[in-house]
Protein backbone atom coordinates (compact mmCIF):
# COMPACT_ATOMS: atom_id res chain seq x y z
CA UNK A 1 0.00 0.00 0.00
CA UNK A 2 1.52 2.85 -1.29
CA UNK A 3 -0.88 5.56 -0.97
CA UNK A 4 -0.85 8.20 1.49
CA UNK A 5 -4.84 9.32 0.42
CA UNK A 6 -6.17 5.52 0.88
CA UNK A 7 -4.34 5.17 4.30
CA UNK A 8 -5.96 8.24 5.66
CA UNK A 9 -9.25 7.33 4.49
CA UNK A 10 -9.47 4.20 6.59
CA UNK A 11 -8.01 5.90 9.64
CA UNK A 12 -11.08 8.22 9.10
CA UNK A 13 -13.63 6.16 8.69
CA UNK A 14 -12.77 2.86 10.75
CA UNK A 15 -15.44 -0.19 10.51
CA UNK A 16 -14.92 -3.06 13.24
CA UNK A 17 -17.47 -4.76 11.41
CA UNK A 18 -16.03 -4.55 7.99
CA UNK A 19 -12.22 -5.20 8.74
CA UNK A 20 -10.80 -6.09 12.38
CA UNK A 21 -7.32 -5.36 12.63
CA UNK A 22 -5.46 -6.98 15.46
CA UNK A 23 -1.76 -5.50 16.26
CA UNK A 24 1.18 -6.75 17.95
CA UNK A 25 3.41 -4.79 19.52
CA UNK A 26 6.92 -4.52 21.23
CA UNK A 27 7.12 -1.69 23.41
CA UNK A 28 5.44 1.21 21.07
CA UNK A 29 6.46 -0.63 17.79
CA UNK A 30 3.87 -2.33 15.69
CA UNK A 31 5.35 -5.63 14.32
CA UNK A 32 2.84 -6.84 13.31
CA UNK A 33 -0.62 -6.88 11.93
CA UNK A 34 -3.39 -9.16 11.27
CA UNK A 35 -6.67 -8.44 9.91
CA UNK A 36 -10.40 -10.21 9.40
CA UNK A 37 -12.12 -9.03 6.43
CA UNK A 38 -15.88 -9.58 6.39
CA UNK A 39 -17.50 -8.82 3.23
CA UNK A 40 -21.08 -6.35 3.22
CA UNK A 41 -22.28 -8.69 0.65
CA UNK A 42 -25.02 -10.91 2.04
CA UNK A 43 -24.33 -13.50 0.06
CA UNK A 44 -20.79 -13.85 1.65
CA UNK A 45 -21.81 -13.10 5.08
CA UNK A 46 -20.44 -16.97 6.40
CA UNK A 47 -17.19 -15.99 4.74
CA UNK A 48 -13.72 -13.84 6.52
CA UNK A 49 -10.70 -13.20 4.95
CA UNK A 50 -7.26 -13.24 6.94
CA UNK A 51 -4.57 -11.32 6.34
CA UNK A 52 -1.14 -11.08 8.21
CA UNK A 53 2.14 -8.86 8.06
CA UNK A 54 5.04 -9.72 10.51
CA UNK A 55 7.66 -7.52 10.45
CA UNK A 56 10.97 -9.27 8.93
CA UNK A 57 12.88 -8.63 12.21
CA UNK A 58 10.32 -10.54 14.30
CA UNK A 59 9.53 -13.22 11.85
CA UNK A 60 9.87 -17.09 12.73
CA UNK A 61 9.36 -16.13 16.39
CA UNK A 62 5.41 -17.54 16.97
CA UNK A 63 3.90 -14.19 16.21
CA UNK A 64 2.48 -14.80 13.12
CA UNK A 65 1.11 -18.29 14.13
CA UNK A 66 -0.33 -16.24 17.57
CA UNK A 67 -2.06 -13.16 15.45
CA UNK A 68 -4.09 -16.20 13.21
CA UNK A 69 -4.86 -17.91 16.00
CA UNK A 70 -6.33 -15.32 17.84
CA UNK A 71 -8.19 -14.19 14.69
CA UNK A 72 -9.65 -17.77 14.21
CA UNK A 73 -10.89 -17.21 17.50
CA UNK A 74 -12.47 -13.89 16.90
CA UNK A 75 -14.28 -15.63 13.80
CA UNK A 76 -15.17 -18.44 16.43
CA UNK A 77 -17.04 -16.21 18.16
CA UNK A 78 -20.59 -17.25 19.42
CA UNK A 79 -22.10 -13.95 17.63
CA UNK A 80 -20.25 -14.28 14.78
CA UNK A 81 -22.21 -15.75 11.32
CA UNK A 82 -18.57 -16.50 9.77
CA UNK A 83 -18.65 -20.43 8.83
CA UNK A 84 -15.53 -20.62 6.48
CA UNK A 85 -12.32 -18.29 6.27
CA UNK A 86 -10.25 -17.73 3.74
CA UNK A 87 -6.68 -16.92 3.12
CA UNK A 88 -4.74 -16.30 0.01
CA UNK A 89 -0.83 -16.72 -0.44
CA UNK A 90 1.42 -16.21 -3.50
CA UNK A 91 2.64 -19.71 -4.24
CA UNK A 92 6.24 -18.94 -4.63
CA UNK A 93 7.09 -15.65 -2.85
CA UNK A 94 5.33 -16.54 0.86
CA UNK A 95 6.46 -20.29 1.67
CA UNK A 96 6.21 -19.38 5.45
CA UNK A 97 2.36 -18.34 5.37
CA UNK A 98 2.03 -21.49 2.88
CA UNK A 99 3.50 -23.75 5.95
CA UNK A 100 1.52 -21.52 8.48
CA UNK A 101 -1.63 -21.57 7.24
CA UNK A 102 -1.52 -25.83 6.68
CA UNK A 103 -0.11 -25.94 10.06
CA UNK A 104 -2.92 -24.36 11.30
CA UNK A 105 -5.08 -26.86 9.28
CA UNK A 106 -5.77 -24.51 6.15
CA UNK A 107 -6.55 -26.66 3.45
CA UNK A 108 -5.68 -25.78 -0.30
CA UNK A 109 -9.17 -25.26 -2.57
CA UNK A 110 -7.88 -23.20 -5.23
CA UNK A 111 -5.07 -22.31 -6.97
CA UNK A 112 -4.89 -19.28 -9.71
CA UNK A 113 -2.46 -19.56 -12.30
CA UNK A 114 -0.18 -16.65 -13.21
CA UNK A 115 -2.93 -14.42 -10.86
CA UNK A 116 -0.08 -11.75 -8.82
CA UNK A 117 2.09 -9.24 -10.21
CA UNK A 118 4.73 -7.67 -8.28
CA UNK A 119 4.86 -4.10 -10.22
CA UNK A 120 6.24 -4.95 -13.84
CA UNK A 121 7.68 -8.63 -12.56
CA UNK A 122 6.51 -11.79 -13.71
CA UNK A 123 3.17 -13.24 -12.64
CA UNK A 124 3.19 -15.13 -9.63
CA UNK A 125 0.31 -18.07 -9.20
CA UNK A 126 -2.17 -17.55 -5.88
CA UNK A 127 -2.93 -20.24 -3.75
CA UNK A 128 -6.22 -19.91 -1.42
CA UNK A 129 -6.51 -21.86 1.35
CA UNK A 130 -9.45 -22.21 3.78
CA UNK A 131 -10.59 -23.40 6.89
CA UNK A 132 -13.82 -24.43 8.35
CA UNK A 133 -14.60 -22.18 11.29
CA UNK A 134 -16.55 -24.65 13.58
CA UNK A 135 -14.23 -27.41 13.20
CA UNK A 136 -10.99 -25.20 13.90
CA UNK A 137 -9.01 -27.02 16.39
CA UNK A 138 -7.97 -23.45 18.70
CA UNK A 139 -4.49 -23.78 20.60
CA UNK A 140 -5.28 -23.33 24.45
CA UNK A 141 -1.92 -21.44 24.80
CA UNK A 142 -0.35 -20.71 21.44
CA UNK A 143 2.89 -19.76 23.62
CA UNK A 144 3.59 -23.89 23.89
CA UNK A 145 4.07 -23.57 20.13
CA UNK A 146 6.78 -21.09 20.11
CA UNK A 147 10.37 -21.75 20.26
C1 LIG B 1 3.72 -15.47 6.92
C2 LIG B 1 4.11 -14.65 8.13
C3 LIG B 1 2.92 -13.82 8.57
C4 LIG B 1 4.49 -15.62 9.26
O1 LIG B 1 4.76 -14.85 10.42
P1 LIG B 1 5.80 -15.38 11.53
O2 LIG B 1 5.65 -14.57 12.75
O3 LIG B 1 7.16 -15.47 10.95
O4 LIG B 1 5.19 -16.83 11.76
P2 LIG B 1 5.59 -17.93 12.81
O5 LIG B 1 6.90 -17.58 13.45
O6 LIG B 1 4.43 -18.12 13.72
O7 LIG B 1 5.72 -19.23 11.92
C5 LIG B 1 6.53 -19.22 10.77
C6 LIG B 1 6.62 -20.64 10.26
O8 LIG B 1 7.03 -20.60 8.89
C7 LIG B 1 8.20 -21.40 8.73
N1 LIG B 1 8.97 -20.81 7.66
C8 LIG B 1 9.68 -19.67 7.70
N2 LIG B 1 10.25 -19.45 6.49
C9 LIG B 1 9.87 -20.48 5.68
C10 LIG B 1 10.11 -20.82 4.32
N3 LIG B 1 10.86 -20.06 3.53
N4 LIG B 1 9.54 -21.95 3.83
C11 LIG B 1 8.76 -22.74 4.62
N5 LIG B 1 8.49 -22.46 5.92
C12 LIG B 1 9.04 -21.34 6.44
C13 LIG B 1 8.86 -21.35 10.09
O9 LIG B 1 9.74 -22.44 10.26
C14 LIG B 1 7.67 -21.43 11.02
O10 LIG B 1 7.19 -22.74 11.11
P3 LIG B 1 7.36 -23.62 12.45
O11 LIG B 1 6.78 -22.80 13.57
O12 LIG B 1 6.58 -24.86 12.17
O13 LIG B 1 8.83 -23.85 12.57
C15 LIG B 1 5.35 -13.75 7.82
O14 LIG B 1 6.37 -14.54 7.26
C16 LIG B 1 5.03 -12.59 6.89
O15 LIG B 1 4.67 -11.51 7.34
N6 LIG B 1 5.19 -12.82 5.57
C17 LIG B 1 4.95 -11.77 4.57
C18 LIG B 1 3.46 -11.52 4.38
C19 LIG B 1 2.69 -12.74 3.98
O16 LIG B 1 3.19 -13.63 3.28
N7 LIG B 1 1.43 -12.79 4.43
C20 LIG B 1 0.56 -13.92 4.14
C21 LIG B 1 -0.46 -13.61 3.13
S1 LIG B 1 -1.66 -12.43 3.68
Amino acid sequence: MTSPQVIDRWVRELDYARVLPLLAWEGDRIIGDGTLHRSRAEARRHIGELRIVIDPEYRNRGVGRTLLHALVDIARAADSQLEKLVFEVVADAERAATHTAEAMGFVKAATFAAHIRYFAGEPHDLHVYELQVREAQVLEDPAAYMY
